[in-house]
């Protein structure tokens, strides 16, 4: 009994690996995140940067927040809210010790980005996302969209920043 019940076990993990990589293999041929449709941005890697920041506690992150062209030119001219099309991504890494640098600087005082963690973006679409402050919010790792539920909590605490449009980062000149 024990040894059926290990074997079913055994096949229900298999089948849950198999689903997990034809889901895989769904999103890279560009799958949107369901909740708001948001696809991955097309070269947003190499957006302008807006700031970066170090998340301590559970993150233990280091992130760099970049814009489109459009959240760019609304953050220098200070226009809020931001205009439809602005798109704001926030990229995150392992905050890692970097042993290389240490033995240059002769102490341990070295932090630098590890591998990455995921990208999150915020999409401004006042129509289509009105009922979110008109930000639809994403999350990729690895090329693969967070599921739906796990994109309900990201506009509630984006709420106390309302004043600003939703939006925490200040733009580090
Ligand atoms: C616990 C509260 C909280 C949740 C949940 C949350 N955020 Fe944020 N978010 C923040 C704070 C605070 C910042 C600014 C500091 C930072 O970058 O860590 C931020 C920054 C951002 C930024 C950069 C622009 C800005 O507002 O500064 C993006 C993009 C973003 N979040 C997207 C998301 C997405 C997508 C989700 C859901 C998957 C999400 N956030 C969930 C609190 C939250």
């Amino acid at each position: 009994m024990r040894r059926i019940s290990y074997i079913l076990g055994a096949l229900v993990a298999m089948t849950g690996v198999v689903a997990y990589m034809a889901h895989a293999s769904e999103q890279a041929a560009g799958a949107a995140s369901p909740m708001f449709g948001i696809k991955l941005p097309a070269g947003y890697r190499d957006w302008k940067l807006i700031s970066v920041a170090h998340e301590a506690g559970n993150n233990n992150d280091l992130r760099a927040v970049l814009g489109n062209d459009l959240a760019i030119k609304a953050y220098r001219e200070e226009t809020l809210p931001f205009p439809d099309g602005s798109i704001i991504a926030r990229l995150a890494w392992a905050y890692t010790t970097s042993e290389e640098n240490n033995k240059v600087f002769g102490r341990a005082q070295s932090f630098v980005a590890g591998p990455p963690i995921n990208v999150q973006f915020m999409v401004k679409d006042s129509k289509k996302y009105a009922a979110t402050g008109g930000w639809g919010f994403a999350q990729f790792k690895d090329g693969v969209p967070l599921e739906d539920a796990a994109l309900a909590p990201c506009f509630p605490c984006h709420v106390p920043i309302k004043s600003r449009d939703y939006v925490f980062t200040h733009y580090s000149p």
